[in-house]
């Protein structure tokens, strides 16, 4: 296929030029002093993006699901009882990761289309009067149901319930595409992976950790060797980790955070809320419904549209790569089937934009969709007009 691939997914997204050249160079002595010095302007880049002055940064090789592990076996012990917001795919999977380490899990289930309810989080842990709930688990953006929950609602819900819970965050489809501030908004563990937002390839798992969270590690007892923080925070003082780190991506890492420094976080926020209005808009204009139910929580870095009735949106996505080897997200667990999702985040632009939703219109209407071509591009288009930034 000639031109650029349309890896229209929420993640991984497509990485930059300037990423994959700063990837391509030579391997250095990860003992060396230049090698100390990408460690120190990667963990301190990483602290802006994370919107953290007093956290410590961790990084391993590893993914989103490796960093969901680094969270809670450094924080939790067998026994220690948690409450885990559950409202799609991935919140499911961080409390699955929990219960296999023995941790008593309490569901706090929500519909997939929903976000998490800070009232009914501060419910539950009004309720926890002997404060056994040692930590609450939420992901700020389900990537499977393109919600967006309020974690500074949860951060005041656990304020108003005067609860010692750590706060444990996925941020993995939202860090350094949608707002979210470890610092401010009193957030123990943030974690996330390096494939969306952060623009690279994946392969790495990302945590910024708080001084609570790092006490709770001291006593904590499940089981760990390399997710141990301990080793790695202190071999960091000296721009060092007790393992071969992931060179490249650390190349590609800091690349990639002087983009979003050039940018400005601020920037990027509007960019990626003004692209996922845009591509809410040319939904709606196609007479298709999103699966993410109030305004208030749609997310700015994918869109999970609900397939048409009488449609299987895993056999359409199957079509639109076999039509246009236009790649589009498959719906997950419960929606597995029922939605498609578009991904909106990274180093994505409008014309990237317009190019995947043409993709979208041409694909559904050959797949049998009754749509009018060029509705959806055309809202889409308009809003982006109205909101055109000065460059
Ligand atoms: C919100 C969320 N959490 C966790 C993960 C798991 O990350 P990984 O696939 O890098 O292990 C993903 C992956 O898409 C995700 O979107």
């Amino acid at each position: 296929m000639s031109g650029r691939p349309f890896l229209q997914i929420p993640g991984p997204t497509l990485v930059p030029e300037r990423v994959t050249r700063a990837m391509s160079q030579s391997i250095i002595d990860h003992r060396g002093p230049k090698f100390a010095a990408l460690v120190h302007e990667c963990l301190a880049g990483l602290k802006g993006v994370f919107q953290s002055e007093k956290g410590q940064i961790v990084v391993y090789p590893g993914s989103g699901t490796g960093a969901w592990e680094a969270c809670l076996v450094n924080t939790l012990s067998p026994g220690d009882r948690v409450l885990a917001c559950v409202n799609g795919h991935f919140s499911t999977g961080f409390a699955r990761t929990a219960a296999a380490y023995g941790i008593e899990v309490d569901r706090l289930d929500f519909p997939y289309g929903a976000g998490v309810s800070a009232e009914q989080v501060e419910q539950r842990l009004s309720e926890d009067t002997a404060h056994q709930l040692r930590a609450v688990l939420v992901v700020h953006n389900e990537t499977s149901t393109g919600v967006t929950s309020n974690v500074a609602a949860i951060r005041a819900a656990l304020d108003r319930a005067r609860h010692p819970a750590l706060l444990l965050v996925d941020v993995v489809s939202s860090l350094a595409s949608i707002d979210f501030r470890v610092d401010e908004w009193g957030v123990d563990v943030a974690l996330t992976g390096p494939q969306k937002g952060l623009m690279l390839p994946p392969g790495l798992a990302i945590l910024a950790v708080s001084d609570k969270a790092l006490h709770a590690g001291e006593k904590a007892r499940c089981p760990r060797a390399y997710w141990d923080w301990a080793p790695v925070l202190e071999r960091n003082k000296r721009g060092e980790f007790p393992y071969t780190p992931a060179t490249s991506l650390l190349f590609g890492l800091r690349e990639s955070l002087a983009m979003l420094n050039e940018e400005g976080l601020p920037n990027v926020f509007k960019r990626h809320a003004r692209l996922g209005e845009a591509c809410r808009r040319a939904v709606g204009a196609l007479g298709l419904r999103l699966l993410c139910q109030k305004p208030a929580e749609y997310s700015n870095t994918l869109t999970a549209v609900l397939m048409p009735a009488g449609f299987d949106s895993d056999a359409y996505i199957a079509h639109a790569w076999k039509v246009l080897e236009l790649s589009l997200g498959v719906g997950l667990s419960e929606v597995k089937g029922k939605v498609f999702r578009i991904g909106h985040l990274g180093g994505l632009n409008e014309l990237d934009l317009l190019g995947g939703l043409a993709g979208v219109e041409l694909t559904l209407k050959s797949f049998g969709v009754n749509l009018r071509l060029g509705a959806g591009l055309a809202a889409a288009e308009e809003y982006l007009l109205e909101t055109i930034p000065s460059r």
